[in-house]
């Protein structure tokens, strides 16, 4: 039977979510991939109570998550019934819905229709009464965003989610839905963004809104799905997400990125520390990012990142290095 760890609040830090009273794990868990059929549930039982035993309380999924699309949340509800039920209180669990799910025109998008049933069958899966925080997971460009804001707001009022947020909406969208929402007496929690050495688009006007608004933020894909770190220095290794046949990370990519990844790696290398967790630090400078949203396939990367939290913050003087490399 599993114990949690009586040391796991000792190290982590934890940061308020906008101007909220949920705090956050300054390091969260997401399920997105290592979680499917096609992987160990040793090693995601492994994964998630290593992270718990750290203060991680925050574990992020969505409908879709696999393969096949489903497959995290039962992988999650199996283990939530076996390990971690009677921590539920200590747990801020997060699923989403706005992709593909099921045939049909109620299988996707932002219509009411389908985030009720998505909502009802993710509860399922994962064998809990409720979603801390429920999302959007995307913008539907044929659906009144009243109706999206209005279907998150009832999840609230029926107690099925206690918070609601959005995940790659642009500002413009942003700012509308976190005011639909606020007409109806619900606010906006958090956005779920892609955010990394890689990928900066959240500067170009997220981050103000958010800022303004009093939402919280938490960056997905920190490390680029593993190009920030020294998993593809050498090539592509055989059981990297890049060799996956499903995976969303294209070899181009990474081939594409690695002439950088490595000017940065040696930024790394002088600090002393490993090029995951100069990404994930780079993420968290300034305070302007709630929580850094993380993936791992093995407890020893999970370990990796984790040591962050009690790492200095990156230097001016580092940021700036790292700005030039990124803008070359
Ligand atoms: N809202 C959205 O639309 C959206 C989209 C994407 C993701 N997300 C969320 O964000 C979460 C994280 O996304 P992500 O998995 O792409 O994040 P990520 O942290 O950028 O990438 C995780 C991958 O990086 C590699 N890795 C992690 N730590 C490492 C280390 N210390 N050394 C070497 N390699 C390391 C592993 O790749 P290998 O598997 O190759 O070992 C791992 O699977 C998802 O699970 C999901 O919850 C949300």
């Amino acid at each position: 039977m599993y114990i949690a760890d009586s040391k796991r609040y000792d190290t982590m830090q934890y940061a308020r979510c906008g101007k909220s009273g949920l705090k956050l794990p300054l390091v969260s868990l997401g399920l997105w991939h290592n979680f499917g059929y096609c992987d160990k549930y040793e090693t995601m039982r492994d994964i998630v109570l290593t992270a718990f035993d750290h203060g991680v309380t925050h574990i992020d999924m969505a409908n879709n998550y696999g393969p096949p699309p489903g497959a995290a949340e039962e992988h999650f509800g199996k283990l939530y019934k076996a390990d971690l039920k009677p921590y539920r209180d200590e747990l801020i669990l997060s699923s989403k819905a706005g992709y593909g799910m099921w045939a049909g025109p109620y299988g996707e998008w932002g219509s009411r229709k389908y985030l009720m049933a998505s909502l009802d069958q993710s509860l399922k899966r994962c064998g809990v009464d409720y979603f801390d925080i429920f999302y959007s997971h995307r913008p539907d460009p044929e659906t009144p965003l009243e109706e999206t804001m209005g279907a998150l707001a009832d999840m609230v009022r029926q107690g099925k989610a206690l918070y609601v947020g959005i995940s790659n909406y642009n500002p413009e969208q942003t700012a509308r839905a976190v005011d639909i929402l606020a007409d109806m007496g619900v606010h906006c929690l958090i956005h779920q963004h892609s955010y990394s050495m890689l990928n900066r688009t959240s500067e170009d006007g997220l981050f103000s809104v958010l800022e303004e608004k009093g939402v919280g933020n938490i960056a997905f894909s920190p490390l680029a799905q593993g190009q920030l770190t020294d998993r593809y220095l050498s090539g592509i290794p055989a059981d990297s997400r890049a060799a996956r046949p499903e995976g969303f990370l294209k070899q181009d990519a990474v081939e594409q990125n690695i002439g950088k990844v490595r000017a940065l790696k040696r930024i790394a290398d002088e600090k002393g520390i490993a090029m995951a967790q100069l990404a994930l630090l780079w993420v968290l400078r300034g305070g302007r990012v709630t929580s850094v949203l993380m993936g791992a396939s093995s407890v020893a990367q999970l370990m990796q990142n984790l040591a962050i939290v009690n790492m200095p913050a990156l230097t001016a003087a580092d940021c700036e290095k790292i700005d030039k490399i990124l803008t070359e």
